[in-house]
């Protein structure tokens, strides 16, 4: 959701600054503006649309600007247009703002009252205008932006930049991400690493409540009460190179084909020669001991993931485990038992999520311990937490999420073995087994990644239906809700995903010889269940499509097209087998469908409001 990126330095900022818009392509956006401050004037333009639509009118900013401000936009109030697109300007200044503000009609009326104009139907409007009241009335911009925050309630990240000081940009934070990267004599902020990695991996991440003013050489930092604070400054881990596509088409197809070496990375660092390593899976940091239940919140895939969790979890640890959606969990009252005894386990790849990170506040008001699994080191999700995992999956910059999602089961696979050995309910043989196990998995995944082209060419005679079903049972149901999820956002065909115990309850009534059914049915304890279902469908004349074993006859003869895995004893990798056939089967499907696949429509990569 919107993206920021702003440059001060001795260089040409237009660059900087589009390049860091494209990098923040992947959030998710529909319009996008850049300013630029030269010779303490303020140029700006900004275009609804594609990033490149800003590209014929670059030339017209001022090319040895040094100071500059870019914003991708992800429509909340207003459509996505010209007018509505950031940078918003009043009086000397001009403005970006992630978030959203909840009481920006009031403010809008006071202003009005007071005969201001406004140009565009946005929330951030106010925020400019609030803004230039104060800087025309002759107040510095630090302490401008300090007076208009304590007005504001809701979530926000802002950038600011005035014609009054072209030796700095003033950033303010609440509830939104922001970070700054420290170069040598130029500094860079963003609305995540991402925006200005290439260039620098020294980073600041701002907290809420913290205000900063960004200069070439120096970067102050301050809090609400207008208090100078130390900058604490994190080394990046992510390379360079790493958010890049490295050849292939597009950021989902590179980030299903990074999956083996992910599960790899992440053995390597749970579980190095054979040990369980507590300390990596955030065991050292919370008391186990005191756990009576486990809540897993999450949204989207990662809930999914949670999903999966919930199958392995419950057994190993003997504890009931709830899953459940962010959305849902933070405005429903939940039942928590305090002084430690519930722990709320976010999962989420960026970090940012709106609705998890309020769900973990929440818990943590109500004394609960809090944990998560996050792929994005020090996002507002892993800074929140008294327990974490960092997944080692790299940056994952296709709106589709894939290699999250399989790093996310896994990683949860590995803390629900460690916990349970600090429970004393695993024991070393079978630790051994499943670790034994989890050393090949990369090699069943590359195997996994071979059935690509029959994927792609099964994609040709199946584009064009308008509706799927994806059914499994046990971890298999969940994949199947992720391999719909995949499909409809991707290539924006309805697709639902359901237990096969289920169809007799009502989906059934769908199918017909129109209706193509994508049945997960490994030669797993549900196996038997899940093909007596695959034959009710066909005796409805359903067009099976079916993913399971290589060798299994029974599954190939009652289905019409048929994806093939290797066989793996272990339920739940014999799952994440499953899961590349979705993950491709939607891809394959969205490039016949000719979609946006990186940047499906009205998708964020990263959805930072509620
Ligand atoms: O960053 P998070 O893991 O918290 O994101 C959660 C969902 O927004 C995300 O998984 C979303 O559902 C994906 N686009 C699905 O592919």
């Amino acid at each position: 959701m919107c993206g920021i990126i702003g440059y001060i330095g001795s260089r040409s900022c237009l660059d900087i600054v589009f390049d860091g818009l494209k990098r923040l392509e992947y959030r998710g956006y529909d319009s996008a503006g850049i300013a630029v401050l030269h010779d303490r004037h303020i140029s700006i333009t900004k275009e609804a649309g594609k990033i490149d639509n800003l590209k014929p009118f670059l030339s017209q900013l001022p090319a040895a600007a040094q100071i500059g401000i870019g914003h991708t936009r992800w429509a909340t109030h207003g459509t996505p247009t010209k007018e509505n697109a950031h940078p918003h300007i009043s009086d000397r200044l001009a403005l970006i703002h992630n978030g959203i503000i909840e009481n920006y009609r009031e403010l809008k009326q006071e202003l009005q009252d007071k005969g201001v104009t406004f140009r565009s139907e946005t929330d951030t409007e106010v925020i400019a205008h609030l803004l230039g009241q104060e800087l025309k009335g002759g107040t510095h911009p630090q302490e401008a932006l300090m007076r208009v925050i304590q007005r504001l309630e809701g979530a926000f990240s802002l950038a600011l930049i005035t014609d009054q000081d072209d030796q700095h940009i003033y950033l303010a934070k609440q509830g939104s991400p922001l970070v700054i990267g420290l170069g040598q004599n130029e500094n860079f902020f963003g609305s995540d690493i991402t925006a200005f990695v290439s260039y620098t991996q020294k980073a600041v991440f701002l907290h809420d409540g913290e205000c900063a003013s960004v200069g070439r050489n120096e970067v102050k930092l301050w809090n609400r009460e207008g208090q100078e604070l130390p900058l604490k400054t994190t080394v990046l881990q992510w390379s360079p190179g790493s958010a890049d596509k490295q050849g292939y088409r597009h950021y989902m197809l590179k980030e299903i084909h990074e999956q083996p070496r992910v599960i790899s990375k992440t053995t390597q660092a749970f579980a190095p020669e054979g040990v369980l390593n507590h300390e990596a899976l955030g065991l050292n940091s919370i008391q186990l001991e005191k756990v009576k239940s486990i809540h897993i919140v999450a949204c989207g895939t990662a809930y999914y993931a949670g999903m999966v969790a919930k199958y392995f979890m419950e057994p190993a640890l003997g504890l009931p485990v709830n899953v459940e959606l962010a959305s849902e969990f933070r405005y429903r009252d939940p039942l928590l038992m305090g002084q430690g005894q519930t722990l709320v386990m976010a999962i989420s790849q960026s970090g940012e999520t709106a609705d998890t990170l309020a769900s973990l506040k929440l818990a943590k008001d109500k004394g609960c311990q809090i944990f998560s699994i996050c792929n994005v080191a020090y996002s507002s999700i892993h800074r929140e937490s008294h327990g974490s995992i960092l997944m080692h999956a790299g940056p994952e910059i296709g709106v589709a999420s894939t290699k999250a999602f399989t790093s996310q089961v896994l990683c949860a696979y590995f803390w629900s073995m460690a916990a349970a050995e600090k429970l004393g309910r695993l024991s070393a043989k079978d630790k051994e087994a499943r670790l034994q196990e989890l050393k090949s998995l990369p090699l069943y995944m590359d195997q996994a990644l071979n059935a690509e082209e029959h994927i792609a060419e099964l994609a040709n005679s199946l584009y064009e239906y308008p509706n799927f079903l994806f059914v499994g049972r046990g971890p298999n149901f969940i994949i199947a809700l992720e391999g719909a999820l995949k499909l409809k956002e991707i290539s924006y065909i309805h697709a639902e995903g359901y237990a096969a115990g289920e169809l007799k309850h009502g989906p059934i009534a769908l199918i017909d010889k129109h209706m193509p059914i994508v049945a997960i049915a490994p030669h797993d304890a549900y196996y038997e269940k899940t093909l007596s279902n695959i034959e009710e469908i066909r005796a409805r004349e359903g067009f099976v499509i079916g993913i399971g074993d290589e060798k299994d006859s029974r599954l190939r003869d009652l289905s019409q097209l048929y994806i093939p895995t290797p066989k793996m004893n272990n339920p739940y990798f014999q799952a994440i087998l499953a899961t590349v056939a979705v993950q491709f089967l939607a891809y394959y499907i969205a490039i016949k469908r000719g979609t946006d696949v990186d940047q499906p429509r009205n998708l964020a990569k990263s959805v930072t409001v509620e």
